[in-house]
């Protein structure tokens, strides 16, 4: 049976990981600077999660959420310690989408209204009510076009202050570091203001921590380089190292019900415990300390670099900035350099994604690799 074609792929194979690297089927290795698009955090098959998931496999993968299951508080205990996000509470999904679903229907329950205010390049997954939050109309379909979403520019405060004051938006969703779109921010005044207006209106403020939380960013949270309150914070990526796993932050101020939300898969017994093998490492390492040292490294080498126009992001969520398109380069960099980069809705855009325990080596690899890859491209203009 042929697989549905929806990717465009890289001819390149890998069958195994170790750290910041994978190796393909003849044992070459490559530079993991895309780290699976942001999902491994703690690098792969890192000891602590490999024996995590092993032991928790041995003993019981899975069991669905009709029974206690003493891992799920576990892992939102230490969510809390590590994010410093005091009182919040925790549902846990599969996916970033599901993530953001769950948010905007909570968002929905609670306030009692329906309109959801999202702003331009921004991604917030496929589903539903997450994919009718994006501006890009070949994700969206007829199905999810009933969704009542107003998209407006980043920075539009008075857009928003608009909108909201009409009384019928639910939530305000927003990326403080935007991914798939191209590593764009909203200015801190902007973001502030924001919250306020979700305050004064009776609107949830959720903060798509999706791609930037779990110390992307250099803190747990990205919203945490703001004075900003979300209401509700969707995750996924890092959390798992792989392993399928998402979740939202509840803020005290929304209550439960039995019934408003629920998943089988979600929260179960091997997700938990490779959740919990994540958190575990990044305390133990140091990983957010490392994320702040490598990206002050990272992005000083990068504005040496005459090519290189903007140096976007935080942390270890970066983007390089160019005036041509990077498709070739990064083919250039996988082919001839063994070197995984990420690519963004705006095609100038080259993402650096790469697992949070990289090291100064890794970072000279790439920048000698890309001064090289930059001269063979003007070589054959
Ligand atoms: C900010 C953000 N939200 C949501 C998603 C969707 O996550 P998933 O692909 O796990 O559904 C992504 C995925 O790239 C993302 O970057």
């Amino acid at each position: 049976m042929p697989l549905f074609d929806v990717y465009p792929l890289y001819n390149v194979t890998p069958v195994k990981g170790k750290g910041i690297h994978v190796y393909d089927e003849n044992n070459t290795e490559y530079l993991d600077l895309y780290g699976g698009h942001a999902v491994i955090s703690i690098g792969h098959a890192h000891p602590n999660y490999v024996n995590a998931v092993t032991n928790q496999v041995h003993n019981l993968g899975f069991y669905s959420n009709a029974v206690q299951n003493p891992l799920q508080k576990q892992l939102a205990d230490k969510i809390e310690t590590l994010s410093n996000c005091k009182g919040y509470e925790l549902f846990l999904c599969n996916s970033g989408a599901e993530a953001n679903e769950n948010a905007l229907k909570l968002a929905s329950f609670q306030t009692g209204k329906a309109r959801v205010v999202a702003f331009s390049n921004g991604f917030h997954g496929r589903t539903s009510a997450a994919v009718a939050a994006t501006d890009n109309k070949n994700i969206i379909a007829p199905i999810n076009a009933q969704q009542a979403v107003t998209i407006l520019p980043l920075n539009d405060i008075e857009g928003v202050k608009r909108e909201l004051e009409k009384g019928d938006v639910c939530a305000v969703i927003v990326e403080f570091i935007q991914g798939v779109g191209g590593l764009d921010q909203g200015s801190t005044k902007f973001f502030e203001e924001v919250d306020k207006l979700c305050k004064a209106n009776n609107t949830l403020f959720i903060a798509d921590e999706v791609q930037s939380g779990y110390g992307r960013s250099g803190k747990f949270f990205a919203f945490q380089h703001y004075n900003v309150t979300p209401d509700i914070i969707p995750i996924a990526k890092g959390m798992g190292n792989g392993f399928p796993i998402g979740g939202i932050l509840i803020h005290p101020n929304i209550k439960s019900k039995y019934g408003m939300l629920g998943t089988t898969f979600g929260g179960n017994h091997l997700a938990c415990a490779a959740g919990l093998a994540v958190l575990n490492t990044i305390e133990e390492e140091n990983l957010m300390e490392n994320t702040q040292e490598m990206s002050a490294y990272f992005m000083e080498i990068a504005k040496t670099i005459p090519a290189v126009k903007e140096v976007k992001g935080k942390g270890l969520m970066i983007g390089l900035a160019f005036d041509f398109e990077v498709g070739q380069l990064r083919k250039d960099l996988i082919y001839n350099h063994k070197i995984f980069t990420g690519g963004a809705k705006d095609k100038h855009v080259l993402r650096i994604l790469p697992p949070l325990n990289i090291e100064k080596k890794h970072i000279n690899q790439f920048f000698e690799a890309l001064k090289k890859a930059l001269v063979a491209m003007q070589e054959t203009v």
